[in-house]
This record gives C-alpha cells, structure tokens and sequence, in this order.
C-alpha cells in the first residue's frame, strides 16, 4: 500500500519560516493618520481628494489620511472641506444644510463658513458664554479640471499650489478619474518606481496587454532632483533608441510615458499618458487621482477609450477590481500586483535586489524626509526650483540610432539615455509652444549626429 504513495522530495521551510507571521510594517513609511511621522509628512503637500463631478448639492463624505471629512460646495459655487463633526455637539455635517457661504449643521443650527469658522448660533441668546473663535478644522481647497485639491498641513508651511506645464496644453483632453484600492499608499506609489514590472506583469508572464516592446529589459537612469526628479525607461527596439520617460514628484505625483505609442519611427518629446497622485484614504486605504490625457495620435493602435475614465474606473489594464477574481488570478494587472501584498506590506519579508533600485531609493529619500519634518525642518518643493509653471517631462522620446558597429550597444543606450535627459532639462528655461519646438529640435539635431 505504502509504495504507492509518492512522497514530496525538498527542503521544506514552512515552519522554519512561520517568523514572517509576526513581522511588523515599516511604520515610518506608512502610517498616514494625524500625528504620524509620514502622516505630517503627507500633508506638507497639496494633494488632489475627490472628483469634483461626485459633489452634488448634498456634502460629499470623504476620509483623507485617517480623517474624516466633510467636502461641500456653498450655493455660490466654493468648495469647502471641513472636518465632519459639528463643533457644538459633534452631529455629523454629512446631514447638514448647504447654505450660501457656508453649511448649517441640522441639530441646532450652527452655521460655518468654508474655513470652519462659526458664523451663527440661532439657539444661544444674545450674550451667550460660548466662547467666541470656535470653529471646525478646514483646509484650504483649489478646484482644476474636475479635481479638487487639499493642503492639510500647518497654516505656516503652506507651499504654492503646483502648476505644472502638462496642466494646460493646446489640443491635450483631460479626463479625471479615481480608484480606490484596500491597501496602504506606499504600495500603490511604489509601482511607478519600478518600471521592471512592465517587462513581466505586463509582458512576459501571461500576455502583452499594452505592447509587445515592453517585454525587453530596460536600461534605468535617474536624474535625481532634491523635490525628485525623473527617471528613463530606454529600450532598443531594431534601429529605434526609445526612451519612456517618468516624472516622479515627491511624494506621489508621477507623469509616465504615452497611451500607447508605437517605438517604429523617430517621436520627439511626446508627453505623458497619465498625470497621476497617490492619495492616502487611511492605513490600509488608498486612491489612485489622476488625468489621463487625450491627444491626436498618442494612440496609433486604438487601444485607449475616453468613455471609460471616469468614477472607480480608467482604460488601461488592471487598474481596478472590475474583472472577476478567476480573470484576475489568469492575467493580473497592477491592481492585482499591489493589493495583493497586504493591507499593509511587510517590508522585512521581501527580498529586493539590482532590479528594485528605484524602489529602494524612494523609501530612501521618504525616510529622510519624514525625518526632517519630525526635526520641524522644511521639506524640499517643487517650487523652490520653479517659480512659475513648472516644466514636467514625462512622455517619449524615440530616435532613429542603429546599432553602431564599434560600439558596445548597451554603454551607447546609456550614452543617449544620459543626453536625452540633459537636453531635456536644458529647455527648462522656456515654456509651452517655444520649449516644445526648441527642445525637439535639439533632440532632431541630436539624432542627426548619429547619422
Ligand atoms: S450638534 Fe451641530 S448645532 Fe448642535
Ligand atoms: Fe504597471
């Protein structure tokens, strides 16, 4: 009877390993709520925190980085975002009454205005004790092409609020949309720091889903800026040198290349598909906050759809729950890869190596920054460098360089990833029509050196 059974043969460590159950988050890096190292950190930023097509006439509830809040329009059409409690006797504004100026709690009728001070208690009598100066906590809100954004940091570190080049270009749709994952921010932002995933998730492990040419490794260069920076993707696909470039401003805005070009002829600073923000609901809660951008010939295979980017959903692959659990497990996407390590991923149990260096350098630079801010020290901004509108360079690049005979292919990708890049940031100083023109003819020259 015995002989029949076939015994597993290997070096089995399941109970040698069970030490993984017990291992703690790296608390420094995700925890988000009030108080908390990152948590302070978050919110030195403007960051975007709804739709604003989801804010009707009634208050919209939200929570952003553990608090409960409170997102309303007055009838004269301000956006106000206030905590959720009323100040007197903490019914929830989410039952209150929009009013002109301000909203009106239900309860007893107290009235506040969009930076939550108290303009009318109807049920105290004339010479009331109530304290003069109570109010509800408010932060500032901006309102741009269908996002609202939020500064929820001290009064005193309030950074201008980022314009970035990509915000108004001639003949560029934007389109809003925003995703909710049950997970911790850092993992949801971390993804665009590794721009390795797109050769297997994307590519090799089941199927292409964006395109074929993602499947070839690439080759990685920083260019390191105190408030981030940008990074290359660059790949050679036959006689074409294709850079994809990312923007990465910390902590969570990134711009990728675009939706979905073709790398089969020369492409000149082409911008980005994807203007997107990690927005911390809690913990363990998360949203995607982005614009996808739609322009004439961004997309010469058709694979995008304007019609489904909006509330909860985008069109690219896998970026949200919407497929079945079956279709997900045969061709996981993004949605999939970044959920799936936890609620709150577990640093100590993973094993990163050469591939996982953008990874690595971005817990990096957030470790020291959250530090900084702990010692009451400013972080760097973006707009310490720009003053005006701020030059982004996410998108592609694509140039017609051939495999040179005495050269090493790989050090020549390298040498045209390295150019390509200090090009790109020696058009800084101009701005939109004149910089696009400038920087692609620097780039055509380039590419005729090599010719
Ligand atoms: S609880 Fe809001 S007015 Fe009394
Ligand atoms: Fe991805």
């Amino acid at each position: 009877m015995s002989s029949s059974i076939n015994f597993p043969k290997g070096d089995f460590r399941g109970h040698d390993r069970q030490f993984i159950w017990h291992q703690e988050p790296d608390a420094e890096l995700t925890e988000v709520g009030p108080g908390k190292p990152c948590g302070e950190y978050l919110r030195r930023y403007w960051m975007p925190v709804a739709m604003t097509d989801q804010i009707g006439d009634l208050p919209y509830r939200i929570r952003i980085l553990g608090e409960d809040l409170l997102l309303f329009r007055e009838t004269k059409g301000q956006l106000g975002l206030v905590h959720l409690n009323c100040a007197h006797r903490n019914m929830s504004l989410e039952f209150g009454i929009i009013e002109e100026g301000g909203i009106r709690c239900s309860y007893h009728g107290w009235k506040y205005s969009t930076d939550g001070t108290v303009l009318e208690r109807p049920c105290e009598p004339p010479g009331s004790k109530l304290k003069e100066g109570t109010c509800i906590g408010a932060y500032p809100v901006v309102e741009y092409k269908g996002l609202a954004f939020a500064y929820m940091g001290p009064k005193d570190t309030i950074p201008p609020f980022p314009v970035y080049d990509i915000f108004d270009e001639e003949g560029d749709e934007m389109i809003p949309f925003l995703i909710e994952s049950p997970c911790n921010w850092l993992q949801v932002m971390e993804n665009a720091w590794d721009p390795f995933h797109t050769v297997y998730l994307h590519t090799k492990s089941v199927r292409t889903q964006f395109i074929d040419a993602f499947a070839e490794l690439p080759k990685i260069e920083y260019f390191d800026r105190a408030y981030g920076g940008f990074y290359t993707n660059t790949r050679r696909v036959d006689d074409i040198i294709w850079l994809r470039i990312h923007d990465q401003m910390l902590p969570s805005f990134t711009q990728n290349g675009g939706h979905f070009p073709l790398p089969e002829e020369s492409r000149y600073f082409t911008r980005c598909g994807l203007s997107r923000w990690i927005t911390p609901v809690d913990d363990t809660h998360t949203m995607v906050i982005a614009w996808r951008h739609f322009r004439d010939g961004d997309d010469p295979r058709g694979l995008t759809n304007r019609d489904d980017v909006g509330y909860g959903k985008t069109d690219f692959y896998g970026q949200s729950s919407d497929r079945s659990y079956e279709e997900r497990q045969r061709d996981p996407g993004d949605y999939d890869a970044w959920v799936s390590q936890g609620p709150v991923n577990i640093h100590k149990r993973e094993h990163t190596g050469v591939t996982d260096r953008g990874v690595s350098m971005v817990r990096r630079k957030l470790r020291k920054l959250i530090r900084k801010v702990k010692k009451g020290e400013n972080v760097p901004q973006v707009s310490d460098v720009f003053s005006g509108v701020i030059p982004t360079y996410g998108g592609d690049t694509m140039l017609r360089i051939p495999v040179q005979p005495d050269r090493d292919d790989d050090a020549l990708i390298k040498e045209v990833a390295l150019k390509v890049g200090e090009i790109y940031m020696a058009h800084d100083k101009y701005f939109g029509q004149e910089r696009n023109v400038k920087l692609k003819a620097a780039l055509q020259d380039y590419e005729k050196s090599w010719s």
